[in-house]
Order: structure tokens, then sequence, then C-alpha cells
């Protein structure tokens, strides 16, 4: 979603900039921009603040900002990518916006109360020339400008309702950068002699490793060779300055076409990382590594009564599959919630429950708010599964275990995804142990068989072939449906949401014990009907619901385990998976439907890492 990238510098600070948002690119965005601030006027560039914005791609700004004619140099800036909310993505709504050329402001999420104060700006005289929100706090800040900008943006950011991080510039102190969040992450980075801001260490890396994570409601007042951090009541405030070795979005693809294929095939790696150095089960790994607090998980897993999980899309599926293994295994109670209708509903809170968020990127504004919400309701005891260490969900949950999936590019979650299960996993072993209910030959076995997984995942990806012949029949499709039972109920959930995410196919699971109870109308020969079939207690019933399709000229493609006794014929095509895998079998099972998805994305040729109207991390509601 929204990037944010700002500098202060005493070089010529636009290519780190623009560098900064093409690191930035993978979370997604529809247009870019880039202002300097610059004391005296250059060959071809006026003084004062000048941009240059584009609804193309962060090349085509790259290009804009290095052409003779329209270049752009400077040595303090701010720069954005935009993934429209309020207006459509063009060059008049893409950030910076400026107010009267003397204010030029780039913003991440959202302000409720933007037509409120747009109606009394407006009624000042202020002429707006875009339709979002982010013109309306540019203005706000131009009103209560006396030529102290920190001064300005306290003033201003008071009156504002909602979700931000900005970065903002006054014409008059060119060596000055003001960065404030409330709701959405910014980021602050000491460099040697000049420093900088960010909504994510990434835009930084290769530039300085020195982050300090601006708390909920800081200003940050950047200069030259020095920096103030000032607290929610503009108390300045010493907040730590950490060392965050940030890998580079761009890296390197390798034999890979898309970032998508390559992190579907780090998963055995992803895991093994995940998994590391684990040698038993102990409460003392979710102990959170941003905290002081060590030991605190043994407590919490001896008294809850329950489990409440919250997340959004993909990690809500990986939350899914979990309740199955909580249930059975661990044998406490456990509730699923999507979080953005968490967060708005009545709920009945348990303070005795354990809240799980599951998030790749821990900046989710939703699964961020349903988590506040969960903790105003007396809900303390937080626990969360995500693949940034040093994001807010981690910062705001007591207990944690970090994933180690490695930065994830491709819009589509894919080995976030496996890494979530096989941390969700391990939660319910340790939860079961804690309650008495995870025998020692059991917690044996099932160390065992995690830590074969790599082995077997690679097994799997060694199906590719298949998954691309099944691609071609897939690609002239325009609906298809998957089914699943019990665990494998959320894969096939995911299988569908991975279809319709990339390649733009209408997919929609059912448990396939539902089918008769509606969507078997679908069924023709024009319908592919995807089927996880592994060899489980429900595989007899299963069998019976391929009956119904069949009788009706539904196409099966099944995704079958060894002795399932299910074989290829007449509109029934088979993928033999290389093994049953118990409880940890929609790990393996997932894989063929993420593979499946990105070849019938390839083969219809969309952008496979950068679907249409997708967002990596989705840190506004
Ligand atoms: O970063 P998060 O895991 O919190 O993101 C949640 C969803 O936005 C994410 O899983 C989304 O559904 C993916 N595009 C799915 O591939």
């Amino acid at each position: 979603m929204c990037g944010i990238v700002g500098a202060v510098s005493q070089r010529n600070i636009v290519p780190i900039l623009v560098q900064g948002l093409q690191r930035l690119e993978y979370r997604g965005y529809d247009s870019c921009g880039v202002a300097v601030n610059s004391a005296q006027a250059q060959m071809g560039q006026a003084a004062g603040l000048q941009r240059a914005r584009s609804t193309s791609r962060v090349a085509e700004l790259v290009a804009q900002v290095n052409d003779e004619k329209t270049g752009l140099q400077g040595l303090t800036g701010i720069a954005h990518t935009r993934w429209a909310t309020h207006g459509a993505p063009a060059v008049h709504n893409a950030h910076p916006h400026f107010s009267r050329d003397r204010i030029a402001l780039v913003h991440n999420g959202i302000i409720e109360n933007h037509e409120e104060l747009r109606a009394q700006l407006q009624a000042k005289g202020y002429v707006f020339v875009s339709q979002t929100d982010t013109e309306v706090m540019a203005h706000l800040i131009d009103s209560v400008y006396t030529g102290d900008l920190l001064q300005a943006v306290f003033q201003a950011t008071q009156q504002l309702r909602g979700a931000f991080a900005i970065a903002v510039m006054a014409k008059d102190e060119p060596h000055r950068v003001i960065g404030a969040r409330a709701g959405s992450p910014l980021i602050f980075g000491k460099g040697e002699g000049e420093n900088f801001l960010a909504s994510d260490a990434m835009a930084l890396a290769g530039v300085t490793n020195q982050i300090l994570y601006l708390a909920e409601g800081d200003v940050v007042d950047v200069q030259l060779g020095s920096f103030q951090v000032f607290d929610a009541a503009h108390q300045p405030v010493q907040r730590e300055v950490l060392t965050v070795n940030a890998h580079s979005g761009a890296a390197e693809l390798g034999p890979y076409s898309h970032y998508m294929q390559k992190e579907i095939f780090e998963q055995p790696r992803a895991i093994a990382d995940t998994l590391e150095g684990i040698e038993g089960i102990v409460p003392e790994l979710f102990d959170n590594p941003a905290s002081v607090a060590k030991g605190l998980a043994a407590k919490v897993f001896a008294d809850i009564d329950s489990v409440l999980i919250l997340a959004c899309g993909t990690s809500y599926y990986s939350g899914c599959v979990a309740k199955y293994w909580l249930e059975s295994i661990a044998h406490i109670p456990c509730q699923v919630e999507v979080a953005s209708e968490y967060r708005y509903r009545t709920s009945v809170p348990n303070p005795r429950s354990l809240v799980v968020t599951i998030s790749q990127s821990g900046e989710t504004a939703d699964t961020l708010a349903a988590l506040r919400h969960a903790q105003g309701l007396g809900m303390d005891k937080t626990l969360t599964i995500c693949n940034v260490a040093t994001s807010a969900m981690v910062r705001e949950c007591s207990l944690a275990y970090i994933t180690r999936a490695g930065v994830e590019i491709g819009v589509a979650s894919t080995k976030a995804f496996t890494t979530q299960l096989a941390g969700l996993f391990l939660l319910t072993l340790a939860i079961a142990k804690a309650k008495g209910r995870l025998s020692a030959v059991d917690e044996t076995q099932h160390l065992k068989a995690m830590r074969h997984l790599p082995v077997a995942l690679q097994s799997v990806l060694a199906l590719e072939p298949q998954l691309i012949a099944w691609a071609q029949d897939f690609a002239s499709k325009e609906n298809a449906l998957f089914l699943g039972r019990g665990l494998h109920y959320p894969i096939a959930l995911e299988g569908a949401l991975k279809l319709k995410e990339i390649s733009y196919i209408h997919a929609e699971a059912y448990p396939a014990g539902e089918l008769k109870h509606g969507p078997l109308a679908l069924v023709t020969s024009a319908m592919p009907v995807v089927t996880v079939a592994p060899n489980d207690a429900l595989l007899e019933k299963l069998k019976s619901n391929l009956q119904e399709v069949r009788a009706r000229g539904g196409v099966l493609y099944v995704l079958a385990d060894a002795d399932t006794r299910i074989e290829s014929g007449e509109g029934l095509h088979v993928i033999r998976m290389p093994e049953h895998y118990g409880e940890l079998s929609p790990l393996l099972h997932v894989v063929p439907l993420q593979l499946l998805a990105y070849h019938t994305a390839c083969a219809r040729g969309t952008d496979v890492d950068k679907p249409r109207n997708l967002a990596k991390s989705v840190t506004v509601e």
C-alpha cells in the first residue's frame, strides 16, 4: 500500500528517494511522486518546492527526474507511492500535495474528518486541486504555519481524526522535514550527516541500518545533523535507535520468472528457518523478542481457557486451519474471526481467552484495530504470529512467534502462509503441553514430522510440470470451484483466493459436504472442480461428493494422497501427492494450489506479482 520516503542531506537526495520508492513498490501502488525543497535556483530548476509525479511505474518517475528538461535535484525531499483511496489514480491526486507552494506533504492512511476540514479550509479561501484527504492536511498545516513547521504540525495534527503517517516540508525551512504518525507506521533513519524518514525500514536498505521506530502519536523533527522525537503530548522523548538489517526488496529473482514463483520455491527453506533451533516444545518459544518480560508465555498458557484468532485474507485461512489443530490436539475451544468484522461487532469478551493475531506484514490496519479492540474489551493475553519482527503487531502483543519466511514481495501470499501454519502448529503443541494434553511420545512424533517438512515440500514442488499442464486447461475458464473437508477446507479457500487474486478467474471454495446444498447447481462441463483429497477419515465421504460432481458432467482436478484409490479417468484428472502427512498435510496440499494459480495467471498474462487493485500491505481500512 502507500509508501513514504523522506530525507535531509548535503547531497542530491533524489536518487535515494526514488530508490526507496522502488524498494516499496512490492507493496502495491497506482501513482507515485517526489518533491524537493531547494534554497537556491539550479540550472533549469527554480528555488522552493518542486515536484514530479506519475501514474505509471516508479521507473517512469525516475526517467522524469533524470530528464535534462524536467529533472529534479535537491538536498531535502519527500517521496511517495500512492494506493488510491480518496480520488482516482491520477496525477493531480498523486502525492506530494502542495499548499500555496509553501507546504509539501505526503501521507499514508485515511483522514476520516476530511470533508469537514475541507469545508472549513475552503471558507478560508483554500482552493483544492485534488479529491484526496491528503490535500486537506497540506492546507491545514499551511493555515496554521507561522514560520515554524514543527509547531504547525503539532497544531494541525490535533485536528485530525483517522490514521496517518506524514512527512512534511516548508519552503522557508529548506533543511527540515517533519514526520508524524498516528495509526500508520513511520520510522526515522539516522545516517552519517544526513537523516531519513520512511514508512518501512526496507525503503532505507543500503542507506542506513540505524532505525528508530516512532511510537503511536510521535512527531519527529528531522534536520541535517540532528533530530528530535516528541511524544503524543508534544514533549521531547528519547526513543531507542536499533540496528536493523532490512533486506532490499529488489532481491534477485535468480532462475525464477516472478517473485511469487521464487517465494513458492523458497518454502522448504522458509519452514526450515522458522523451525530452526527448536529442540522441544517449551512456552518460551512464544515470549516476545521485542519485550523484556520473559517467562510470560508459560503463565499465559496455564491460565487461558480458549483462543480467539483475528486476521485477514490468507492469514485468516491459516487461522482457520489452526482452529482444527487447537481443538483436536490441544482440546481448547477456538474461534477464528475476520478482523474487519470483529472490530465492529458487539462480542462477548472473555479475559481468559488468548487473542492471537496472524499477519505477514504486522501492519494490516484491520488486524491491528481488531487487536486494539480486543485489548480495549479487557482481553490482555495477546500473541502474534508475524513475519516482521519490528512491526506494530509484534510491538503491541505481549507474546509473539516470528516466522522466518523472509521478505515476501509477491502480493499473493505463499511462503508467509506455510510458515504461519508452522508457527500455529507449534503454538497448538505448546498449549497442549501446558495443559498436560501432550504426551512425550506425541511431542517427539510431531517434532519429527515438522523437521521432515522441508524434504516433503521439495517432493511436492517437483509436481510443478503437472500443475503447468492443469493450468493450460484453467487459463480459458472464467469460474472454478474448490472443495475440501475438515482441515483441508481452509486449504480449498486459500486455493480459491490465490486463483482469483492473480488470474482474475472467479473461484469459490466450499466444504465438499455443502455441494448438494446449493453450489452443485453451478456444476457443468465448463466448471472445473479442484478437490483436495488427503487420505484421512473423511476420504470416503469426499469420494461420494466427487461422484456427485461427475454425475453432473463436472470436470474434476484432484490432489489425491497415495492409497486414496482415486485414479485419473474420463473427466477426472489426478495428481498424486508424494506422501500422506497427517495433521500437517495442509502445509503440503496448499503448494500445488499455489502453483496452479501461478501458472494459470502466467498463461493468462496477468501481472502476477502486482495484481490489479491489490496492495501487499493493507495499511488502511
Ligand atoms: O500482512 P497480512 O498477513 O496481515 O495481510 C493479510 C491479507 O491482506 C493478505 O493475506 C492478503 O489476503 C494476500 N494478498 C493474500 O494472498
